[in-house]
């Protein structure tokens, strides 16, 4: 048997001729750029994720650009990210100018930590009321794995210290914290469409929401050329736009979303049940919330994961590692000098975690046969 990571080609296989059909019908107006089909796309996805606004823009990483342009994120200020995401989650607050400040992870849930978050927050106040510059302006909780933060403790804070708010919820379409939908707790929130996402395009697609007028107004200027009327450039902006068949194919898409939702769910309970008498750990939901799983992440015993995974890989089923670097530990952060040392759970658990195939396709058959391999390694080679 074989089983990827992740099967793109079968969900295409179960939704062809919805898909077919819309992007003969964006192609046969000829509404490429803006127009009816982006537009009736973003009403849909606004409504879905319970807020009044959604901007589409050309992938996750310029959602997060744009939306901390729009909230006047700069040179001089920083912004506070968890050390375990993608590197766009950082990278983002960079291309502003500002600096991106890490902050440790809880390791049950792989989300920021937010008792770690308060203790930075306190001690970078202390600093900032010496030198005022690199002040705190704003945080990036990221609902990794499709797994909701933990946001309340993280808004009382936001409130405390005066930060905003963006979440990063490029892997949590759909996902609930508290009976609130993700998406709609922060100031602004930002998806990816990429196309392995739990909604993805056929190419790049992102975008902003929000329940503040202002700000998706400028949102929605600064990924247009600074613009509304066609000429009318009010600032300078960039162009960051979710094309038309992106757009079809998202919406054709998203009203298949909680039926595909709810079968990554089944997928993870099953994973959880058969794996429960093994010595991987299994993912951790917090009470009240309701993950999306775009991943089901494992935990093994630091010296075994690439011996297990080569195992999996002999018994034709694919893995990865999410992220098998802590972001503050990658080259790219060298500058920010820190270490390993500063970012314990964050290092440990890109030590230590993979992720078994998960999508909504996966059937209860192929789990038993992953899960099968699973103990039959730890047989061979666990103590
Ligand atoms: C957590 C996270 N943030 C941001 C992004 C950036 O999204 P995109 O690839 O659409 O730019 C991704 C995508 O991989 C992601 O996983």
């Amino acid at each position: 048997m074989n089983i990827p990571l992740v099967d793109l080609k079968a969900q295409y296989e179960s939704i062809k001729d919805e898909i077919n059909f819309a992007i003969s019908e964006v192609i046969s107006k000829s509404a490429f750029i803006g127009g009816p089909f982006v537009e009736s796309f973003e009403k849909a996805f606004a409504e879905f994720c319970n807020v009044k606004h959604c901007i589409g823009v050309g992938n996750g990483t310029d959602a997060l650009f744009i939306s901390l342009k729009v909230l006047g994120v700069g040179p001089g200020d920083e912004v506070i990210v968890p050390a375990n995401s993608f590197i766009a989650t950082s990278e983002a607050v960079t291309l502003t100018g500002a600096r991106a400040a890490f902050i440790d992870i809880d390791p049950k849930t792989y989300n920021m930590d937010p008792n770690k978050l308060e203790d930075c927050l306190k001690s970078r106040y202390a600093l900032c009321s010496m030198r005022s510059a690199n002040r705190p302006k704003a945080i990036i909780p990221v609902h990794l794995y499709g797994q909701p933060a933990d946001m309340d403790p993280i808004l009382d804070l936001a409130q405390k210290y005066d930060l905003k708010v963006v979440e990063d919820a490029a892997q949590a379409h759909g996902a609930e914290y508290k009976g609130r939908k993700i998406g709609s707790m922060g100031d602004m929130a930002c998806f990816s469409f990429y196309p392995g996402k739990n909604l993805g395009a056929y190419g790049d697609g992102g975008a902003i929401v929000t329940n503040n007028n202002e700000f998706a107004l400028k949102a929605r200027m600064f990924a247009n050329h600074g613009r509304i009327d066609k000429y009318d450039h009010k600032i300078e902006g960039v162009n960051s736009r979710l094309d038309g068949l992106q757009a079809g194919i998202l919406k054709v898409k998203l009203k298949h979303l909680p039926g595909w939702t709810e079968k990554r769910r089944r997928n993870a309970y099953l994973y959880n049940e058969y794996l429960k008498d093994t010595a991987l750990i299994t993912p951790y939901e917090i009470e009240g919330s309701k993950a999306v799983y775009h991943l089901y992440v494992v935990r093994t015993k630091e010296e075994l994961r690439a011996e297990l995974q080569e195992f999996l890989r002999k018994n034709g089923i694919s893995t990865g590692i999410h992220y098998p670097i802590a972001l503050p530990n990658l080259k790219a952060y060298t500058y920010l000098d820190s270490n390993g040392n500063d970012f314990p759970e964050a290092t440990k658990a890109s030590h230590k975690i993979f992720s078994l195939p998960m999508y909504p396709e996966l059937e209860q058959k192929q789990i038993q046969y992953i899960v099968k391999a699973i103990a039959e390694y730890s047989c061979l080679f666990w103590d």
